[in-house]
């Protein structure tokens, strides 16, 4: 099986590095960074490619494009995991467009074009006979989608309640565990990769509203949008505020909502009791489904990082491997 990958950041090198390392039998044919690109039909030497990015920031030929990767090399599957853009989609959504025109399968780690354009993508999918896959979008490394999929086939979900954003998971567990400031936490967040390219859409709650966005999407199919969030960040959120919780056996977590029956979808930080389940440490995710036939389900599990995003791809790759290509 033969694969593109567009995107070279954290994420990318991530999934790279674990093709390169397990033998699972798929190929890179294509690779593409912002400013760079690498086609070979007999499959590319990602040690080899990864040094030369590592060595002058460039995967490839600067002759060769994102674009050029997306629509001459020869793959069956796309891997699209350049930065979210939540504003545009782009150019991600055009790469994404294009891949499945060519009736090629899409996996992607990419929020915005699953945020703003899932509607129109998953019809293109569907119409041309491929797969668009998205686990790696929510809750990192959590199997959330393939939970949806198959373990709850058949359930309603009632309810979703939320600790989609790791990075300020991250900032909040630090700022209560070890007194460090807002300012410190983030910087130490970014510092590990976690946060996005922006912080801004971590910090003021716009990533975890994505997610949520995402997820209504797709468990109730209901078109809602990132404005239909009523959204508040932990940008403003003081130290003393954490130690005033601390003082009644709580702590503050951002947390994201949805509940259709109440027109409910909110993302804000919330005062829980630290036995709470969703009150997890560092940069774990946590999400509660309600349900009709299992009742409550919680799973929780690594949110960010490059190997755990890493998982949640291979994930999508190894199930269109099984689905489709080794049918065909
Ligand atoms: N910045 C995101 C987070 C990365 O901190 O959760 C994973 O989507």
């Amino acid at each position: 099986m033969k694969v593109a990958i567009i995107g070279l950041g954290s994420v990318g090198k991530g999934v790279a590095g674990m093709l390169a390392k397990k033998d699972l039998g798929i190929q890179v044919t294509g690779v593409a960074d912002s400013r760079s690109g690498v086609i070979s039909p007999a499959g590319i030497n990602i040690g080899e490619m990864l040094a030369h990015k590592q060595k002058s920031g460039l995967c490839g030929s600067t002759g060769i494009t994102a674009e050029d990767v997306v629509k001459k090399a020869d793959y069956d599957i796309l891997i699209e995991v350049s930065p979210t853009n939540a504003l545009s989609g782009e150019p991600a959504t055009g790469y994404i467009r294009a891949a499945l025109g060519r009736k090629k399968h899409v996996v992607t780690s990419n929020k915005g074009p699953i945020a703003l354009a899932f509607h129109d993508l998953r019809e293109l999918a569907r119409k041309n006979g491929v797969a668009l896959r998205y686990e790696a979008t929510v809750a990192g490394a959590i199997p959330i989608m393939h939970t949806l999929e198959h373990g709850l086939a058949g359930n309603e979900i009632i309810a979703l309640y939320g600790v989609l954003n790791g990075t300020c998971n991250f900032i909040l567990t630090r700022m209560a565990d070890e007194g460090l400031t807002y300012e410190q936490a983030l910087m130490e967040a970014r510092e590990m990769g976690y946060a996005e390219a922006d912080p801004t859409y971590d910090v003021q709650g716009i990533d975890a509203a994505i997610k949520l966005v995402i997820l209504a999407n797709t468990i109730w199919d209901n078109g809602v949008r990132l404005s239909d969030v009523d959204r508040t960040g932990i940008d403003l959120l003081t130290a003393d505020a954490l130690r005033l919780a601390e003082e009644e056996g709580c702590t503050i977590r951002l947390i994201a909502e949805a509940m259709p029956r109440k027109k409910l979808l909110r993302v804000s930080p919330r005062i829980l009791s630290k036995t709470h389940p969703l009150v997890v440490e560092g940069t774990l995710n946590a999400l509660t489904l309600e349900t009709d036939m299992a009742k409550e389900i919680t799973l929780i599990g690594r949110g960010a990082g490059s190997i755990e995003t890493a998982s949640a791809i291979i994930g999508d790759l190894l199930y269109i491997r099984d689905q489709y290509v080794q049918r065909t």
